[in-house]
């Protein structure tokens, strides 16, 4: 499991292994657009505050991936080591 706060409200929110960031962000009433939910679309695509991502999208190329600014938070994780990302969310 990792952690993600979300900057608007200071909330952080436990991600277990066998759920999304996207699912749990929901479960917490954050409301955030989304389509495909499978990695393919970009419409999740949510700024990166702080943290290491492990990119598991389709949409971001390898320098965004680099750049680690944002993600697919349908899809995308946190890198193993990290244990917080936070979203501006
Ligand atoms: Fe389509 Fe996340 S909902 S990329």
């Amino acid at each position: 499991p990792f952690e993600v706060e979300l900057t608007d409200t200071g909330t952080t929110v436990t991600v277990p292994p066998d759920r999304t960031i996207l699912e749990v962000v929901e479960e917490h009433g954050v409301r955030v657009l989304s389509s495909c939910r499978a990695g393919v679309c970009g419409t999740c695509e949510t700024r990166v505050v702080e943290g290491e991502i492990e990119h598991r999208d389709a949409i971001l190329n390898e320098e965004e991936k680099h750049l680690g600014d944002s993600m697919m938070i349908c899809v995308s994780r946190a890198a193993a080591g990290c244990r917080k990302l936070t979203l501006d969310l």
